[in-house]
């Protein structure tokens, strides 16, 4: 690294200023959740609903209900906590749905393992199959795939 560089970062992290962390908290969001040696296996999954309105629509039902995705994730899927205490969530906040980059780096198949199976050390916990079957985990993927296209 330049030394003029080395100065610039040392003197954003002196003064606070955000954008640095900000940069290094999107890769994390980016680098996958599957486990790398469950990765490929977890990609072969498609979602067997296609993304009609109905769908889309049982899908909001239940991250509004049954689900309480709505708790963690928002009304607006940005994830931000708006809705929850501060301090009750360990670990990294929700994802923001509504973040394009996110939606590109992830296949439907990594979405379902994680509804399946949780996110390690996150408070995002496993779904299927105790609040929700997979169907019920398709249509509710599919709501959270058109966070993607507003
Ligand atoms: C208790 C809070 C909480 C609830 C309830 C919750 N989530 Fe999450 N969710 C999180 C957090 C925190 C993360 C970020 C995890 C991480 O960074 O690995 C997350 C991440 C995710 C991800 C992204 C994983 C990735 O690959 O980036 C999806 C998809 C998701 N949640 C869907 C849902 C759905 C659907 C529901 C409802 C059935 C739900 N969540 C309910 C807290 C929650």
């Amino acid at each position: 690294m330049q030394p003029y560089l080395l100065f610039t970062v040392f003197v954003a992290a002196v003064l606070g200023l955000r954008s640095i962390p900000v940069f290094g908290a999107d890769e994390a969001v980016l680098k996958p959740r599957v486990p790398i040696d469950k990765l490929e296996e977890a990609r072969t999954w498609a979602n067997p609903f296609e993304a009609t309105p109905e769908n889309i629509e049982k899908g909001k039902a239940i991250f509004h209900g049954k689900g309480f995705c709505v708790t963690c994730h928002g009304k607006d899927g940005k994830g931000l906590g708006g809705d929850i205490e501060p301090g009750i969530l360990k670990g990294p906040l929700p994802r923001n749905f509504t973040d394009k980059d996110w939606q590109a780096a992830r296949t439907d198949g990594e979405l379902f393992w994680i509804l399946k199976n949780g996110s390690a050390g996150t408070a995002m916990a496993p779904f299927i199959p105790l609040v929700l079957t997979e169907e019920e985990a398709g249509h509710v993927l599919l709501y959270v795939r058109s966070f993607g296209r507003q």
